[in-house]
């Protein structure tokens, strides 16, 4: 495995691995989820949730992909041969395409509103009738299926390109694009008048709204937004070279991937109050309720809402783009390193795949939406799956898998660089202990009461 691509620097390391993270997630999930769990008080336990229980998992996967520089499939067979752990190696190859696949329908959607965008169909006398906009156009058949497919063919050109010319260059100009992007929408969203409330709704929590389902919420969240529990973070460490420090890019990660999801909330939540709308409207919220304001703001400055809303849609866009290639790579590392396809040919045949089931997501919205399965449509039955059932399950093994299959030494080894990072050497017996009980009990214990909840 000499000639396998690694990462140039720790810097490439974060900007790749938050480029996995910052997503859908955080834009589109995080907003709609504060907003329905009581806003501050849901983003302190979505902030511990992070620490105590993400961050072990990040880091458990971390030092599975880089002991071994092998995709999970790999990984699983070389740590733990011939044992039912394969088992979660090839689960960790289907999770990821499945959501790529539903993924895939929200960034074409994304793609969609950046043209509707671009062509200033967001005008005020347009504002009463993009409420309803996006519920036609999810529901019609071709456009939003051709987004679909133009999302995924640009996920695929990334990948095809490589770790390096690929990944790694487009998440060392996206994330800090992305940045800049969502600190100028939150300034002009905390600027507009009546966002006050807005802001005072993600401060002041109201412990009240914090039922037992807000704490599965904030694990499935947490999750999700750092791709973790489906063997994306533990492929992108894979490429991750020896001398580096796992601990100090795993933080970085779940920094920024927080920072992301807070500014996030600023840049969504003031304007829905400004314009006098719940704050809880649902998966909606991205797609009805920003549009409809973008058209309204249009009265007082055209120019500058036509601006902010090509550069929200776009940073949806280029951040979900950042998210789904590193779901596809976790197909093409083991179709290249299992099944020996070409890079190309891994990549086209995972392209065919995911298009065949976004397909079907898409269209679940529409013509195929009578059909349903566990009382779901085909859509929320692959969202619900994942979420809820194989990330939480996949999370947990890989923290039972380091904390207790895996040699401690080899665990210490691996964070420590055999010893010779003395900060990593500290805190190892708290990681570790973290890692062994403290998340899979809490996992185990959150899940259950999300369950009978
Ligand atoms: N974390 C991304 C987001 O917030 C989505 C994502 C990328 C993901 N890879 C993943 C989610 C793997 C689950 C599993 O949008």
């Amino acid at each position: 495995m000499t000639n396998r691509e690694k990462f140039g620097s720790r810097a490439t390391v974060i900007m790749a691995m938050a480029g996995s993270a910052i997503g859908l997630g955080n834009i589109w999930r995080f907003p709609f989820i504060v907003g329905e769990y009581g806003g501050a008080a849901f983003i302190l336990v979505y902030i511990l949730c992070c620490f105590l229980l993400s961050m072990p998992i990040l880091l458990s996967e971390s030092i599975i992909g880089r002991r071994t520089h092998q995709g999970t499939f790999g990984a699983m067979n070389t740590l733990a041969p011939g044992t039912a752990w394969k088992w979660l190696g090839l689960l960790t190859v289907i999770s990821p395409l499945i959501i790529l696949s539903y993924y895939s329908v929200v960034g074409g959607w994304s793609f969609a509103y950046l043209t509707k965008a671009l062509s200033l169909q967001f005008k005020p006398e347009n504002a009463e009738s993009v409420i309803g906009m996006f519920a036609t156009f999810s529901s019609t058949t071709w456009a939003p299926l051709a987004c679909t497919a133009a999302f995924l063919v640009l996920t695929s050109v990334i990948v095809y390109l490589g770790v390096n010319k690929g990944i790694e260059k487009f998440s060392k100009i996206s994330i800090p694009v992305l940045f800049v992007l969502i600190v100028v929408i939150a300034v002009y969203s905390i600027t507009l008048p009546g966002a006050g409330e807005g802001v005072r709704y993600l401060v002041k929590p109201d412990f009240s709204k914090l039922t037992p389902g807000a704490y599965a919420a904030a694990l499935g969240q947490s999750f999700f937004s750092l791709s973790l529990g489906v063997g994306t973070m533990l492929t992108y460490a894979s490429y991750v070279r020896k001398d580096e420090n796992i601990l100090a890019s795993a933080s970085g990660t779940a920094f920024f991937d927080l920072l992301f999801a807070i500014l996030a909330g600023f840049a969504v939540m003031p304007a829905v109050f400004a314009a006098g709308i719940a704050p809880s409207s649902g998966p909606g919220l991205v797609f009805e309720t920003l549009p409809f304001i973008f058209s309204k703001m249009g009265a007082g400055g055209q120019v500058i809402s036509a601006a902010v809303s090509i550069l929200f849609f776009l940073t949806i866009l280029v951040a979900a783009l950042s998210s789904s290639i590193s779901m596809m790579e976790v197909g093409v590392a083991y179709l290249v390193e299992e099944k020996k396809l070409s890079r190309h040919k891994a990549t086209f045949l995972l392209f065919l795949v995911s298009l065949v089931i976004g397909v079907l997501c898409c269209l679940s919205f529409g013509s195929l939406s009578g059909i349903k399965l566990f009382g779901q449509t085909i859509f929320n039955f692959c969202d619900r799956l994942c979420s809820n059932f194989l990330m939480t399950i996949g999370a947990l093994l890989f923290s039972v898998f380091v904390g207790w299959k895996m040699d401690k030494k080899a665990v210490r080894d691996e964070l420590t660089n055999g010893g010779s990072l003395k900060g990593p050497g500290k805190v190892f017996p708290a990681l570790y202990f973290l890692i062994k009980y403290v998340t899979p009990v809490t996992i185990i214990a959150i899940f259950l009461i999300g369950i009978l909840a």
